[in-house]
């Protein structure tokens, strides 16, 4: 493939960047009454607005047309049909067949997926309805109160994501909880709350080799069998979702206690798959299946839809626009809807590990920025923390609002005040405050000249700050498999056009190597020579202050 910025789409986009010439956003709505219109699109029942961006009509044909030249529609329909599009791992990607709906075959290597993860799916349901009607029992015949979901990154981002956000849509009698971290102290805070009688761990790991994931795993099987006993019993309160059977069958749980998926599911894309079984034991199949229909939806958009049309491929686009011509590092994530709030983090394990490389599949330094930093927190509370910085500061961050009509929770003007906040925000970002209306409002306040002039250039605010809006009815399954979809897909538009490979993470390995070796300078005094003076220093005090 050439070079992305020899293409003639990025030098056009280079040149209509120079000559963009400090025309404002606002300007643009000011010369565009119909603005609003030209630039949002409807998908079912969310709504999603990108006219507050620096881009105008020739942008996106721009944008559009580098796609092309860099023959995304190619790159869309290898990862749809199985191609190894994770060349560095040999493997394809195939989330998208886990959430298949239609009755189209899935083929890799010339085989049909879907009678195996319906076959899947059929077992988590069967699984789960016993959980849930309490025919599947604890070893003293308890019913199961408590699920124990323990995982770390894709095991653990995704269904705890979900989980919250789908709060709503669960039963108050099975209680989800969620270990991800090695700090015993999350495990421990969990347990205390618990009866081994009457709870259920689910040990999530793709690998079944996550150190994280099997320390939790074999502290809490110790915790477990030091109330029950006897081996036996763990077969009640085990179970395990990975790709790994002789791993799961080593740790003691029986294979017939294992819900498989397959190395074509990337872990940061896999809570569709039995990944999801702590979805499904919450808010039951039904409603998994209706965040299934939510990203199959997205999923046949994204196949199908004109560029631009095609929701997750403009915001894939906007957001290279404000990377590589606009010079944002970030991206912030911003719901309006509290039981996102794990949204941020959630996108976070998906978009940087995803996109946080600098070589081309090829193995060619990149000379453009990648991957954004992502990152936020529901408003309104970010309104009182950082978006000070995000409104003045010297950083350009751009920011995608969400937000749902209508709450779960109506109670008074709440959900007015939340959506009006939620407005005002990217309206505020947009438009900003010029000194004219700044001295304006001030004087109009009876402020004493001298005074005014003092304030002045800390009242004024530059604006002209681009944002995306996502606005839907309410935030129940179908929606949420949508929002996560558009998401994931445009992650890949974006790592398509970047020349990068979304689906390996090589970058988290020389951190795991590490920390092999630094553990057994822990655990021993013995004299260890391989590690950089700080390290060692690190190291010392540690014994030193080691009650
Ligand atoms: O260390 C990163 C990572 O490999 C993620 O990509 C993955 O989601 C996570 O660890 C957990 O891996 P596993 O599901 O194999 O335990």
């Amino acid at each position: 493939m050439p070079d992305l910025t020899m293409l003639p789409a990025w030098q056009a986009l280079k040149k209509h960047h120079a000559q963009w010439g400090g025309i404002k956003i606002r300007e643009l709505f000011n010369d565009n009454p119909q603005r609003f219109e030209q630039f949002s699109l409807q998908l079912d029942d969310l709504l999603f607005d990108f006219s507050k961006n620096r881009l105008t009509d020739q942008t996106i044909k721009l944008l559009t047309d580098l796609a092309d030249q860099a023959e995304l529609r190619k790159q869309i329909d290898a990862l749809f049909n199985g191609e190894k599009v994770n060349p560095t791992e040999g493997r394809a990607a195939l989330h998208t067949a886990l959430r298949n709906r239609s009755d189209r075959p899935v083929l890799l290597e010339g085989q049909d997926l879907m009678p195996q993860i319906n076959r899947v799916l059929q077992q988590m349901e069967t699984f789960a309805n016993q959980v849930r009607n309490g025919s599947w029992r604890g070893y003293t015949g308890q019913l199961i109160t408590d699920v124990v979901n323990i995982g770390i990154g894709g095991s653990d981002l995704g269904p705890l994501m979900v989980t919250e956000a789908l709060k709503p849509y669960t039963r108050d009698k099975l209680r989800s909880h969620f270990v991800s971290n090695v700090d015993a102290s999350q495990l421990c805070e969990t347990l205390k709350q618990l009866n081994p009688e009457t709870c259920l761990f689910l040990i999530a790991s793709k690998t079944f080799s996550t150190q994280e994931t099997l320390t939790n795993a074999h502290s809490a099987r110790d915790w477990f069998l030091a109330h029950a006993k006897e081996q036996k019993h763990v077969a009640r309160h085990f179970v395990a979702m990975s790709t790994n059977r002789k791993r799961v069958s080593d740790f003691g749980i029986d294979p017939a206690n294992m819900f498989e998926f397959w190395e074509w599911v990337g872990g940061r894309y896999s809570l569709w798959s039995a990944i999801g079984l702590a979805i499904v034991l919450a808010i039951g199949m039904d409603n998994f299946k209706k965040l299934l229909a939510g990203a199959h939806l997205v999923d046949e958009h994204f196949r199908t839809a004109p560029w631009h049309k095609n929701i997750p491929v403009l915001m894939g686009l906007i957001g290279l626009w404000n990377t590589d011509f606009w010079g944002a590092e970030s991206q912030a994530i911003l719901p309006y809807d509290h039981y996102l709030h794990r949204f941020p983090a959630y996108l976070q394990q998906a978009d940087m590990e995803s996109n946080g490389k600098r070589v081309t599949v090829q193995g060619q330094q990149v000379d453009y920025p990648t991957g954004p930093v992502v990152w936020g927190e529901p408003g309104t509370n970010g309104q009182h923390a950082f978006y000070q910085l995000i409104h003045q500061g010297t950083r350009l961050i751009p920011c995608d609002f969400l937000a749902a009509v209508n709450s779960h929770n109506p109670l008074g003007e709440h959900q007015n005040i939340l959506l009006a906040n939620f407005l005002a925000q990217s309206e505020a970002l947009m438009k900003g405050k010029t000194a004219a209306e700044a001295r304006q409002e001030m004087a109009a306040d009876g402020v004493p000249d001298a005074e005014l002039e003092r304030l002045l250039p800390h009242k004024v605010f530059p604006g002209n700050r681009p944002s995306n809006t996502f606005l839907y009815r309410r935030l129940d399954p179908q929606t949420l498999g949508m929002l996560i979809a558009l998401y994931e897909h445009k992650i890949f538009v974006q790592a398509s056009l970047w020349q990068i490979n979304p689906f390996d993470q090589w970058g988290v390995e020389l951190g795991k190597q590490l920390a092999q070796k630094i553990l057994p300078a822990l655990t021993t005094k013995a004299p260890h020579t391989t590690h950089d003076n700080s390290t060692a220093g690190l190291i010392a005090k540690i014994h030193d202050w080691r009650e």
